[in-house]
């Protein structure tokens, strides 16, 4: 459904603009999810695991791996998200190119506030994580998810969240990116290595391939929202990193169409694509100052990490054909019903 631009909403404000705080949320979350009530389930006897190098827990909670602080977040986000018809929320695992499609998502929404050749546009001072809210950091406690409420529609947010951790009322708009499951592991080591430089590699390689990782396993991930593409292609879109960067302006438009926002012959012309595409390009957002410094707020890693290749086949660089193959038959393996491959 397309909206017409005479009426069409001003789009999305940046979220940091909004709220201003910027409290530390790993120590405020971490002592939240030990003191509240949760309902009917205990966070504390859940099957649980330590991330191979690191003090990170992870959480088995209706078989998803979530890490120990977000477990309150599946069940918030299951009990008490309530999205309004026109939310658009982007959904991925880690390390697929989320940061690149809140960045484009929020440039393609918000185009008629914040124009992408603008010297004032938000994505010249903020990264794109404070543009966007992060679901799972505002449904882990403490009441932060009413900062929401504050945000005029449509609203964007984004999250690492199975399918099944969605409330399935509401009618709004999921964005889900896909990226080839060994680049997406090499990514995940890399991205780990900024805050645990000795992590060997086949210790993130071995969690990854047993599903007991961060969000994971990452196939059941994929397949649900996959299949909610394919049950519902008004509500889910699955794009995926590579087609974004074989062709990042067809992506953008169809990213565009799907939100109810199509790009008019105008904008075509005047070049409204290419401005967001060139925005939000590796090359633009890593030189940005806000991107090459600091931490993310109220988390323990560098901004800069979120920017490294970003190419698709660097697999090649770090896994032995045997480490290859193995994840490759896991995919086949698993997702063989979907139809879907990487190759
Ligand atoms: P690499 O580590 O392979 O380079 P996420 O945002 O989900 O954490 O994903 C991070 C990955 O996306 C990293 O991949 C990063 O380099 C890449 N990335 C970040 N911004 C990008 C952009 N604008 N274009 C292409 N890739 C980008």
């Amino acid at each position: 459904m397309a909206t017409n631009a005479a009426s069409a909403p001003a789009g999305p404000i940046p979220f940091k603009d909004v709220v201003l705080d910027n409290v530390n949320l790993v120590a405020a979350i971490a002592a939240e999810t030990s003191s509240e009530d949760h309902g009917d389930v205990l966070v504390s006897a859940l099957p649980s695991k330590l991330l191979a190098g690191t003090q990170n827990k992870l959480r088995c909670y209706q078989g998803f791996w979530l890490p120990e602080t977000f477990v309150p977040a599946a069940i918030g986000l299951q009990r008490r998200f309530v999205p309004r018809p026109d939310d658009v929320i982007i959904a991925s695992l880690p390390k697929c190119g989320t940061t690149w499609l809140n960045a484009l998502s929020f440039a393609t929404m918000a185009r008629r506030s914040y124009p992408p050749a603008g010297a004032d546009h938000p994505l010249l001072r903020l990264s794109p994580h404070q543009c966007v809210p992060f679901l799972d950091a505002l449904f882990a406690g403490g009441g932060r998810e009413a900062r929401l409420d504050a945000l005029p529609s449509p609203r964007l947010m984004y999250t690492h969240m199975p399918h099944e951790m969605l409330p399935r009322a509401g009618g709004c708009r999921v964005v889900y990116i896909c990226r080839e499951p060994k680049d997406t592991a090499v990514s995940l080591w890399q991205f780990r290595r900024s805050m645990h430089p000795e992590l060997p590699f086949i210790d993130t390689f071995e969690s990854i391939c047993s599903g007991a990782n961060t969000y994971g396993p990452f196939w059941d991930h994929i397949l649900g929202y996959r299949r909610a593409s394919e049950s519902w292609p008004e509500n889910a879109l699955f794009l995926r990193y590579e087609e974004l960067l074989r062709d990042p302006a067809e992506n953008v438009r169809k990213l565009a169409r799907f939100v109810g926002l199509p790009f008019s012959e105008a904008e075509e012309e005047a070049g409204v694509v290419r401005g967001i595409v060139e925005l939000c390009s590796l090359e633009s957002l890593r030189s940005m100052e806000v991107n090459r410094t600091g931490y993310m707020d109220g988390l323990k890693f560098p901004r800069k990490a979120l920017f490294r290749k970003g190419v698709a086949g660097d697999w090649v660089n770090h896994m032995t054909p045997e480490m290859a193959r193995r994840m490759d038959d896991i995919v086949a393996d698993k997702l063989r019903a979907t139809g879907l491959t990487f190759q």
